[in-house]
């Protein structure tokens, strides 16, 4: 099969030739018809948690997929080969992704794909929705509340600010001036430019007596303890980075509650999946790279500043 991959922890990449990798226990054969692209993939392509994770060469990196069951592995009861299903690859190494013409995923990663969605399109939301989904769980919005939303621009914030405004939360999207109107889109009621001048001091003079909620998608711990010190005491704030979580005492000791968020379970695709089919979610805007263009999409995702979603067609 075609599959990308490096040989080599920063190295570029090109696609390869290798064998078609064989469904394990439990596992499910995909034929890709698109893979979404996370910040994940350039983190594992350069080596930034290899210390923490086993990582295989040649690594294929990939972690959301959208495609057609091309086999079923022993164990499996849900599904049956021409399936059409979208997924999360969750596997205990980094290595054996979706960036290729088929991967195996565990069952209990995939659902049906939602119905009225192309591949590329399906392949845009298992991360990003279910991120989003743990996010808004932990800081469970209410009608008329004001939620801070910094990294709104991005495949989680696209959809935590749709959700969050549907609850009828007020949306204040911290974003670049390139992304305020892409924000502004997909649900925030209100922008700040972090790059106009410091976020945290303009939106202390809009919101003197604080905000509801924080849903932090970009912060490290220093600019998360600023952000998160505009909640109101009785508050919530919500980080799905990992570093973000040193501020917690500081945060803690006004009051605030703070949630480290991480991916909801997988059996909550068919949830997302319900609500793409009810008109209720919009996919992100994508943008789509070839198997042999992933490098470029690698890139753009370790720069940081995608709107929406990036995604590799594969077919
Ligand atoms: N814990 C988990 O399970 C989990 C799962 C998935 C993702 N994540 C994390 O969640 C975060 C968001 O993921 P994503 O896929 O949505 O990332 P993304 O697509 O790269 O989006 C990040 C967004 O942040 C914005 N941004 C960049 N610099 C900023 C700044 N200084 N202030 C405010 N916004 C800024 C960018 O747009 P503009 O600069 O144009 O505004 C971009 O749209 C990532 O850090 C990722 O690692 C965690």
């Amino acid at each position: 099969m075609r599959a990308f991959a490096v040989d080599s922890f920063g190295a570029t990449g090109s696609v390869h030739k290798l064998p078609v990798p064989e469904p394990a226990e439990g596992e499910v054969l995909v034929r890709v018809h698109a893979a979404g692209v996370n910040v994940m993939d350039p983190i594992f392509t350069g080596g930034w948690v290899k210390d923490y994770m086993e990582h295989r060469f040649p690594l294929v990196p990939g972690i959301d997929v959208s495609g057609v069951v091309e086999a079923i592995g022993p164990g499996v009861a849900d599904f049956r080969v021409g399936d059409e299903v979208f997924g999360v690859s969750s596997k205990p190494f980094a290595g054996a992704g979706t960036f290729a013409e088929y991967a195996t995923l565990p069952a209990s990663g995939l659902a049906r794909k939602p119905a009225d969605l192309s591949h590329s399109e399906a392949a845009a939301l298992p991360h990003a929705a279910l991120t989003a989904l743990a996010a808004i769980d932990a800081a469970d919005p209410q009608s008329g509340q004001v939620v801070l939303l910094v990294g709104a621009a991005g495949g989680v914030g696209t959809i935590v600010s749709q959700l969050a405004a549907q609850r009828g939360a007020r949306v204040v999207a911290v974003t670049s001036t390139a992304s305020a109107e892409h924000a502004r889109s997909f649900g925030a009621s209100e922008t700040v430019d972090y790059s106009a001048g410091d976020a945290v001091n303009e939106l202390k003079k809009r919101y003197p007596d604080g905000v509801d909620a924080l849903i932090d998608l970009h912060s490290d711990a220093e600019d998360f303890a600023r952000y998160a010190s505009l909640v109101r005491p009785g508050g919530v704030a919500v980080s799905t980075r990992g570093p973000a979580g040193a501020a917690a005492p500081q945060i803690e000791s006004r009051g605030v509650k703070f949630v480290a968020a991480n991916r909801a379970a997988p059996d909550r695709l068919a949830e997302i999946s319900k609500a793409v089919d009810a008109g209720k979610l919009r996919v992100p805007p994508i943008k789509t790279f070839s198997l042999d263009e992933a490098p470029l999409a690698i890139t753009e995702m370790a720069n940081g500043h995608v709107q929406g979603k990036l995604v590799i067609a594969v077919r």
